[in-house]
């Protein structure tokens, strides 16, 4: 079970909401293309004293605007292709009976008492604090820099008291349960502060689920929200068959609910008796111009600006800039559309795209598109490139790269691939060995092998860049069946000879957007993100015959990879490179 936060339906989906779901989805893809049977689970949050405050002012009945918000993320989801199983809302039937069956269970065993509390609290998270972390936050809230208010309320309380030295103990001895690792620090502070009870129900808005046997308390937001992972399975249900599901592999989310995720649930579910999640991983925050998103600074990248990127750069052409540039580790990530541009370009025009366009049409021009006999010749093994080794180790790091979320480095994996199919071609020249009948063989197996290691990298790229790989598999077959499991798909001789190939045009060129997602006007484009072609207006661009453009493709993604190795100008194997580059454009 893989499960995103459910979304707080009095927000406006935004960046963050759209990150946390493409990286759960990105798992989800990654672990069904390893056979395992996930379920996916999202939906929204929908109680609560903001809600019933939204819905007074605009006179409509609370349910009415959870409806139609809740719509709102069904649909963000749903355009973005978040492949999701189930979207479970706290105000369903099936959650409400659940949530009542657990706390009259916790009612029961005394885990959930009524008692009396004063304390600080912040009523934009409504959420109370301890005085020692109320002091350290000089009585205002970490979040939105209000005051906090000093409450004194009769509510139910969980004694979360009672689980502190086992929430501490799973914190500190199990290190695969809260990621990134520097999460687990700042948590382990607070506990040692010391888990004092928590109120779990309210008496000051009736937008909520009824508290068993004492109606005039609701039940507080964060319970209600955090058992959506258990009651969408239905495990305070009998002979539920997806009860199956639980404990969940992971819960996705961003920092600032990693307390709830993994100091409240734990202690939940351990007085539930119900068995711990595997993971809770707990990513970085979306940032602008280095400023926090806040509704006060209304400097969301929102939905309008969302959806121009995507519809720019193509769903997986932006899916590949939030998975490799996002905050996925403890580190916040700087929205930026120059970045956008450059990773586009770099990656999926300049590398990925070009690299399959190339050898694809070498292999419709001289094969007639059907890769010849023997070409999978395992013996023929070019110096400096043993491909199958190559593409097993590079599969392998993709792969662990995934399993620990590592998303950008499961694209280096691909991408380092690509860089040396590039090599290879500027190396064994098959445009040159195309012109010696005696070459045919050689010919035959450099397309083999920068072919199977271009399917190898989309196989890796699969979960990232679904569309597109599947655009590809038209062109390319890159998998026999669509049952095949990732594993079985990274091995090397996947393509057979006398397989079919044509001609792909994977990324189109693209010219940038502003921070806005408008297209920016040539004058205001950065230098480094204008297409090539438009340097110079007046200039007619020169038309080389197939062979020397190819060359000089291959010179060029060599000048450029080893620039991207930290290379200048200034090395000599660069200048070099130059030299030979500025010869073959001369040539003609
Ligand atoms: N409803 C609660 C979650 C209950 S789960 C039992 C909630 N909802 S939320 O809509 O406010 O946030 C949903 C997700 O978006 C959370 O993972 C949150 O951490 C994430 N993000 C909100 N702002 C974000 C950024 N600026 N950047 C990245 N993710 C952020 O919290």
């Amino acid at each position: 079970m893989v499960t995103t936060p459910i979304y707080y339906v009095n927000d406006k989906p935004h960046i963050g909401h759209v990150y946390t779901s493409t990286v759960a989805d990105i798992y989800a893809r990654y672990k069904r293309l390893q056979n395992m049977d996930v379920f996916f689970l999202t939906g929204t949050d929908e109680h609560g004293l903001k809600v019933e405050q939204s819905a007074e002012k605009r006179q409509i009945p609370a349910q009415a605007l959870a409806d139609e918000n809740s719509l709102v993320f069904q649909e963000v989801m749903k355009s973005n292709e978040i492949s999701f199983d189930d979207f479970i809302r706290t105000t369903d039937e099936r959650h409400t009976t659940q949530v009542q069956a657990f706390v009259e269970k916790l009612l029961k065993s005394g885990d959930v008492y009524l008692g009396k509390f004063e304390g600080w609290y912040d009523e934009g998270q409504e959420e109370y604090y301890t005085e020692t972390k109320a002091k350290e936050c000089n009585y205002e809230s970490p979040i939105s820099g209000k005051p906090m208010v000093r409450m004194e309320e009769e509510n139910y309380y969980f004694k979360l008291s009672k689980y502190e030295s086992k929430v501490k103990e799973l914190l500190e001895t199990n290190d695969s349960f809260l990621t990134p690792k520097e999460r687990k620090n700042e948590l382990l502070q607070r506990v040692n502060d010391g888990l004092n009870d928590v109120p779990i129900s309210r008496t000051n808005f009736t937008w909520g689920i009824p508290m068993p046997g004492d109606e005039q308390h609701v039940i507080y937001v964060w319970i209600d929200a955090l058992m959506n992972y258990v009651t969408a399975i239905g495990m305070a249900q009998d002979g539920e068959e997806k009860q199956k599901y639980w404990p969940a592999s992971i819960h996705v989310m961003a920092k600032e609910i990693s307390w709830f995720h993994a100091v409240i649930w734990p202690a939940v579910l351990m007085a539930l008796d119900l068995p711990l999640p595997s993971r809770v991983h707990a990513h970085g925050f979306w940032i602008r111009e280095g400023r926090k998103m806040s509704k006060s600074l209304g400097n969301f990248v929102d939905l309008t600006v969302l959806n121009k990127f995507s519809n720019h750069y193509g769903l997986d052409g932006f899916r590949y800039y939030l998975a490799t540039e996002g905050p996925i580790g403890a580190q916040d990530a700087n929205f930026a559309s120059s970045r956008v541009q450059e990773v586009y370009g770099t990656d999926l025009v300049n590398t990925f795209g070009n690299s399959t366009s190339r050898t694809t049409a070498m292999c419709v021009k001289y094969f007639d598109g059907i890769l010849p006999e023997k070409s999978d010749d395992n013996s023929k093994i070019f110096e400096g490139y043993d491909w199958k080794s190559i593409c097993e180790k590079e599969g392998a790091e993709a792969v662990c790269a995934y399993e620990n979320l590592e998303l950008n480095k499961a694209t280096q994996a691909a991408m380092r691939i690509i860089a040396k199919v590039d090599l290879f071609i500027t190396e064994t020249e098959p445009f040159r060995m195309a012109k010696d009948p005696n070459e045919r063989e050689n010919l035959g197996a450099v397309l083999y092998q920068c072919l199977e290691a271009l399917r190898i990298s989309a196989c890796i790229l699969e979960p990232i860049l679904p569309n597109k790989v599947k655009e590809m598999h038209a062109g390319l077959p890159l998998y026999a069946n669509e049952s095949d499991s990732m594993e079985k798909r990274l091995i090397w001789g996947g393509i057979k000879p006398g397989t079919t190939v044509s001609k792909l045009a994977l990324f189109p060129r693209l010219d940038p957007l502003d921070e806005n997602g408008e297209i920016m006007k040539e004058a205001q484009a950065p230098a480094a993100s204008k297409k090539p072609a438009k340097k110079s207006k007046t200039k007619v661009k020169k038309v080389y015959s197939p062979e020397t453009q190819a060359k000089i493709d291959a010179q060029g993604a060599l000048i450029r990879s080893m620039k991207e190795s930290g290379k200048t100008n200034d090395d000599a194997e660069v200048a070099e490179a130059v030299k030979i580059l500025k010869e073959l454009k001369a040539s003609e």
